[in-house]
């Protein structure tokens, strides 16, 4: 018996031993699969994320409907999607429809919210369909569920409109959405989700407007060099020099701040502000305001200068931030350890009032009821 197994094992090793070598199946992308064959693959694919997607939870901070973070989808889209799959109205390249599965055009109906967010924070082996590329930011790849669930309803210029920021972006948003010294890629225009005047566009991207120039250089170094992790902002910063990088952060923190955050319908902000300015001695809370608030025209800049501001932040990075210093990726650029201490003793429900204060503390500038 034992003889049979081992003829038979051997027999299946030198089977493959073969295969392997003489390579007979054909890997050109230029030959067609079999009849059905494409079908089977795609049908199985279908069903690997519907599965895995299914015990997933739309994170509470989440708003899907929330048209900043579709804008912001809308964004990533044009940096990271848009040369594979095309866009709303902006056909594919014919050179990705030479690939062997061609990336296809995208509809909302294939799948819901939960896989969307799947299939871009993990992608597909053996298709070209990257794996979200700030590979733990697990809150960033919401954006792009919020804007593939709304697909359909765009049409070129809606989609250039939340993309670029105004129509005929996709061309010509290099120049007027710049934002960067000289002619650039328009996909690399910070103004497009920043916005002009550094206030983020509603809700599209956190606000940079009076920055300190030295926190702006540090988190952009930070992003560039992979210090700190984040899918939108990594590939747009890595191909930013030192000059660039000097240039920008000179001009967004010369801008105005008149912050006004966005709260988020989380959180209990007289709780929040009592943690941010007390801390809590019995559960080893830092106060917040002693290193983010006391210093600038309105008391509520940070007095050093490689601190950032946030009051008058948005809700949404303000607790997306803190999870981030809390669970990870906890970036290591030099000061975030500082942030890793305060935020590593944070409940949820400290993280969400934090966020609900920070996001209303505005210097008194609100203008809306
Ligand atoms: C380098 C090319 C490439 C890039 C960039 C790319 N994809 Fe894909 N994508 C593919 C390919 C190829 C497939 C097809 C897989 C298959 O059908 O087997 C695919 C499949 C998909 C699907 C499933 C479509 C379907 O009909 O089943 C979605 C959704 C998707 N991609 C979203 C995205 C998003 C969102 C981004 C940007 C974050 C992105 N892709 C970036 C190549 C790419
Ligand atoms: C597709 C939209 C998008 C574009 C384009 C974009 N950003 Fe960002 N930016 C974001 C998002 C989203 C974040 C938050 C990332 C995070 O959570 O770490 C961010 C974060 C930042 C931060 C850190 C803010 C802070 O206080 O932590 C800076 C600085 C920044 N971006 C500068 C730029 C510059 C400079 C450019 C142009 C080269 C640019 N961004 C282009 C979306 C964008
Ligand atoms: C000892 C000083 C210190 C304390 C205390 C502190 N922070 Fe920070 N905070 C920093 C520094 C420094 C950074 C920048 C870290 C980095 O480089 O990533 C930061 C970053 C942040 C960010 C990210 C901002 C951005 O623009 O990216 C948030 C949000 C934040 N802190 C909130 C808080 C809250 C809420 C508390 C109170 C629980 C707190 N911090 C306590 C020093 C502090």
């Amino acid at each position: 018996m034992r003889r049979y197994i081992l003829g038979g094992l051997a027999a299946l090793a030198a089977a493959g031993g073969a295969f392997f070598f003489l390579a007979p199946y054909n890997i050109a992308a230029s030959v067609p699969h079999l009849p059905g064959v494409a079908n089977i693959l795609h049908g199985y694919l279908g069903n690997a994320v519907a599965i895995r997607a299914r015990s997933i939870e739309v994170p509470r901070q989440v708003d899907l409907q929330d048209p900043g973070l579709i804008r912001l989808g809308a964004g990533h889209f044009a940096t990271g999607c848009l040369t594979c799959h095309g866009a709303p109205g902006i056909p594919r390249n014919p050179v990705v429809e030479g690939m062997r599965p061609a990336p296809p055009l995208l509809t909302s109906e294939d799948y819901d919210a939960k896989e969307f967010w799947w299939i871009a924070r993990h992608g597909f082996k053996y298709t070209g369909m990257p794996a979200w590329p700030g590979e733990k930011r697990e809150d960033e790849p919401w954006a792009l569920a919020a804007f593939l669930t709304q697909y359909d309803s765009f049409d070129r210029e809606a989609f250039e409109i939340a993309s670029f920021g105004e129509a005929g972006g996709y061309d010509s948003a290099g120049v007027r959405f710049g934002g960067l010294p000289g002619a650039i890629e328009p996909e690399l225009a910070c103004a497009r989700c920043h916005g002009e005047d550094g206030l983020g566009r509603d809700g599209t991207a956190p606000k940079l407007a009076g920055q300190s120039e030295e926190w702006l250089v540090t988190v952009l170094e930070a992003y560039a060099t992979g210090h700190r992790e984040s899918g939108f902002m990594e590939p747009l910063a890595a191909p930013l020099g030192d000059e660039t990088i000097a240039g920008i952060a000179a001009r967004y923190s010369g801008m105005e701040a008149g912050w006004q955050g966005r709260p988020l319908p989380i959180g209990d902000a007289a709780r929040g502000r009592e943690l941010a300015e007390q801390g809590d001695e019995h559960n080893d809370i830092a106060s917040c305001a002693a290193c983010h608030e006391g210093a600038g025209p309105d008391g509520l800049s940070p007095r050093r200068s490689d601190t950032p501001r946030i009051s008058g932040q948005d809700g949404y990075w303000i607790y997306n931030w803190l999870k981030m210093y809390r669970d990870g990726p906890v970036p290591t650029s030099p000061r975030a350890h500082l942030m890793e201490a305060a935020a590593k003793p944070l409940s949820d429900e400290d993280i969400a009032d934090l966020a609900a204060w920070y996001a209303g503390r505005d210097g008194g500038k609100r203008s809306d009821p």
